[in-house]
């Protein structure tokens, strides 16, 4: 075992559910193999003015099942520059933090891996809804979100199919459109639209959308990733554009901050728990800029900057089926 006594754990960037196991996973494992942990309230910025909260079994108790996270998250454009970074290397120093374990996405590695440079250990623990870092299958959170995503979809069709309308759905992902293409295959939705692959409105939602109700479908969900709806300003205009081309009344939803709460599904409860365990293990022995991956149900760790200039590519074949079953 390396010599690491003392270690910190910090959740960054967009909350999501399945962060508090982690956190806890963290806590629970440092502990009993001897090392103290501090909790960071707030993220990189807590850690830059000092924000920490020593924990021990019972300050952990009960946030399993909670969504959220118990050590709050921030985005913090000032640990990106060399005076906070310093800052916090100041505040590790004088409480004699040997490594910081990181849960966040692709942007919270970012601040790991250059916090790393200045002698931290660092390890990055997935937690982001997106399910958009390319080294992982899958990210703590994403379960619970698309859960989430099928829970309301199912109400909206309901409402839908009363009175024969037409529903597009905004989820969440900015550059990633898992959550929309697995929400949207669960939801039966009619047409998909996500950032990774290319499309054309007439083509892929008025014509899908005109073929279904010439079959005798009467109600229609679109399920759309938030990245693509700069592309024709906004799902209500899409919706009123469907309205114009079927004759179809239709609406449109942003289910935008719901999907990132919620009490984390056993699926973020137990991965959540394996990331953790893993990375409290792996820092205290001696573990330093590496991000822990599952893949294939397998945990291990790789190189921060190899995982950063890894890019996620969507199940092309995932969206064929989704094309396919609804055609
Ligand atoms: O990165 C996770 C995420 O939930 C994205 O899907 C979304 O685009 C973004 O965060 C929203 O961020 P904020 O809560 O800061 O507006």
């Amino acid at each position: 075992m390396a010599d690491i006594k003392k270690i910190a754990v910090l959740t960054s960037g967009g909350d999501a559910p399945g962060m508090n196991p982690v956190v806890r996973a963290v806590v629970r494992t440092a502990l009993g193999l001897g090392v103290e942990v501090y909790g960071v309230i707030g993220g990189y910025q807590g850690l830059m003015y000092g924000n920490l909260k020593k924990m021990d079994r019972h300050s952990v108790s009960n946030i399993i099942s909670l969504g959220g996270t118990a050590l709050k998250s921030a985005r913090s454009d000032e640990f990106a520059t060399e005076a906070g970074m310093q800052k916090a290397l100041k505040v590790c120093r004088d409480n004699g933090i040997d490594g910081v374990v990181v849960i966040g996405g692709d942007g919270s590695f970012r601040g790991a891996r250059d916090f790393s440079l200045l002698g931290v250990n660092c390890v990055g623990v997935s937690g982001t809804i997106d399910n958009d870092i390319a080294c992982s299958d899958y990210t703590t959170g994403y379960d619970t979100a698309l859960n989430t995503i099928v829970q309301m979809s199912d109400r909206i069709r309901d409402t839908m199919e009363s009175h024969d309308r037409c529903m597009v759905i905004e989820t969440m992902g900015r550059r990633a459109g898992y959550l929309a293409l697995n929400g949207g295959i669960a939801a039966g939705a009619v047409s998909i639209l996500i950032p990774e692959i290319e499309f054309d409105i007439d083509r892929d939602v008025i014509a899908r959308i005109k073929k279904a109700k010439e079959g005798g479908e009467g109600h229609f969900i679109v399920m759309v990733a938030e990245g693509c709806s700069p592309r024709f300003g906004g799902v209500d205009k899409l919706a009123k554009y469907i309205e114009e081309q079927t004759g179809i009344i239709s609406r449109s939803i942003v289910y935008g901050h719901i999907q990132r709460g919620g009490s984390p599904t056993l699926m973020d409860r137990v991965i959540g728990t394996r990331l953790g365990n893993y990375a409290a293990h792996l820092i205290i022995n001696g573990g330093t800029n590496r991000v822990v991956t599952i893949n294939k149900d397998v945990i291990s760790d790789m190189d921060i900057y190899e995982a950063l200039k890894m890019t996620k590519t969507v199940d092309k074949d995932l969206y064929r089926i989704a094309m396919e079953v609804t055609d």
